[in-house]
């Protein structure tokens, strides 16, 4: 599988702390926006994308997986 799943049409809005954070591209991890190690379970062939903060700030993240800033949500869900 190299599909992505859509979680859902909108973005996640989450507060970050200053850290790295793997954001799941594929769609599948329970614990979105974030990685939970499901693309290697499922073989979808797709890896993760790494995120670094370095103060605590909120970020918007893709939930379409259609963005073409991912993983940052640039709008795209709203013409889907
Ligand atoms: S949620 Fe994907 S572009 Fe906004």
């Amino acid at each position: 599988m190299t599909n992505t799943v859509k979680p859902r049409n909108e973005p996640y809005i989450v507060e970050l702390r200053p850290s790295e954070y793997w954001w799941c591209s594929c769609g599948l991890s329970q614990r979105q926006p974030f990685c939970d190690g499901t693309h290697e379970a499922e073989h979808t062939g797709m890896k993760p994308l790494k995120v670094e903060v370095s103060k605590r700030q909120e970020v918007s993240f893709c939930g379409c997986r259609k963005s073409k800033g991912a993983p940052y949500c640039d709008g795209t869900h709203k013409t889907l």
